[in-house]
């Protein structure tokens, strides 16, 4: 054997996905790519905003000795100045730049805060369905995974999470906008978390951490705001990146926000500063911190989101299928007609429909279609959905 035992025992746990990623490989090849409806990927399909391509080639033509140097593991001081001020207006809070760390994406984000707090065996919660990551990142620093139900709406689930607290619980991670649900939180629920986790901080003497990871903050439809979760509790920590709202996921950035009334803020960020160093990431991409330091507050055109989510919800709901129409992120997460929602991907998979089964996100019995894809694969799929559906309908 040439690779620990521990990765391989990961692989054969992720096997599905390569499958999936094979079986999708094989129908295109086929089939030819444009004959297969690919709705497997959260890869953004908008071109990222002018405005980005303009700072791109500014940051890229400055001159400077030091622009491709080493910096503080923190990233860039100016650019962590923008992102505070930004963030100072969006989340109604005093945020300085010394709280935030540039980070390489979301995922770098997370796995710099969970290295930061997790000693071996804590436990960090997550609601299910929740992002299929979530698992290795902790089990990466030494720390569970803990998943506990959502209610029928997939929203949170006070009670479920207060049941899962132990003495060992380190976090609960929250994900809204969501992957796979899109479902966002309310205030009064990230409220009710925040109370929970306070008393129960208190009653044992050791911080809870409500870590929010909220890459699709911007993508939300209907005049919907997300709601912040500095406001609902002090030992809060916000991991984002530009990923989803400008279409970069390939260019690898992102950040930390801890919040500024956070108790131990001072350990917590120099934790995350060491983190960031010895996880090997050094410090976030220089190019891009550039980059998005130039253009806080962009996104692309959601609307363009919405008018898919309502093309796949007009169509799947004539067909049959039941689901949440998504009021954020743009995935959709329908019920399967019958329980097995890894045969019903097959069925799918005849009619030349890639989606995700519901079971890759601790929730079987559902599956997950990604609709940043073009309008025409949407509307082309439709058939296909409605003969997977005829199927199991009678
Ligand atoms: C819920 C969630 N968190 C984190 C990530 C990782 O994002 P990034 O590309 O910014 O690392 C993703 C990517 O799909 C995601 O869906």
């Amino acid at each position: 054997m040439t690779i620990a035992k521990k990765i391989e025992t990961m692989m054969s746990r992720a096997s599905w996905i390569r499958k999936m990623f094979e079986d999708g490989a094989r129908l295109k090849a086929e089939h030819g790519a444009d004959n297969v409806f690919d709705f497997s990927l959260g890869n953004p399909n908008l071109k990222p905003p002018e405005e980005f391509r303009k700072a791109l080639i500014e940051a890229a033509s400055a001159s400077g000795d030091r622009n491709h140097a080493y910096m503080p593991n923190t990233g860039y001081p100016h650019v962590r100045k923008s992102v505070a001020d930004y963030l100072s207006a969006e989340q109604q809070a005093r945020i300085s730049e010394n709280e935030i760390i540039m980070t390489c994406g979301a995922a770098g984000g997370l796995n710099v805060i969970l290295k930061a707090i997790l000693d071996p065996g804590d436990e960090v919660i997550t609601p299910a369905p929740y992002f299929v990551e979530y698992s290795f990142y902790a089990d990466n620093h030494g720390g569970v995974l803990k998943t506990v139900s959502t209610k029928p709406d997939f929203s949170l689930n006070i009670d479920a999470i207060s049941s899962a607290i132990t003495e060992k619980t380190k976090a609960v991670l929250i994900n809204s906008p969501n992957n796979p649900t899109g479902q966002v939180y309310s205030k009064e629920s990230l409220n009710e978390l925040g109370a929970l986790l306070k008393d129960r901080s208190n009653s044992s003497g050791r911080t809870i951490y409500m870590i929010s990871d909220e890459p699709y903050r911007k993508i939300v439809y209907d005049g919907l705001k997300v709601p912040s979760i500095f406001s609902c509790y002090n030992e809060s920590i916000i991991a984002t990146s530009y990923s989803k709202d400008i279409s970069i996921p390939g260019e690898r950035i992102g950040f930390i926000a801890v919040n500024p009334d956070a108790s131990f803020k001072e350990n917590l960020l120099g934790g995350m500063a060491l983190a960031n160093r010895i996880l090997g990431f050094v410090n976030a991409p220089a190019l891009m911190q550039r980059v998005v330091a130039s253009i806080q507050g962009m996104s692309v055109d959601v609307s363009e989101y919405a008018r898919k989510r309502d093309l796949l919800c007009n169509g799947l709901a004539d067909s049959g299928y039941e689901f949440l129409r998504p009021p954020g992120a743009f995935y959709l997460f329908p019920r399967t007609p019958i329980p097995d929602d890894v045969e019903f991907v097959k069925t799918l998979q005849e009619e030349l429909i890639l989606v995700v089964p519901g079971s890759g996100f601790g929730a079987p019995g559902h599956f997950r279609i990604a609709f940043c894809v073009d309008d025409e694969t949407i509307i082309n799929s439709m058939p296909g959905f409605k003969k997977a559906m005829d199927k199991y309908r009678g």
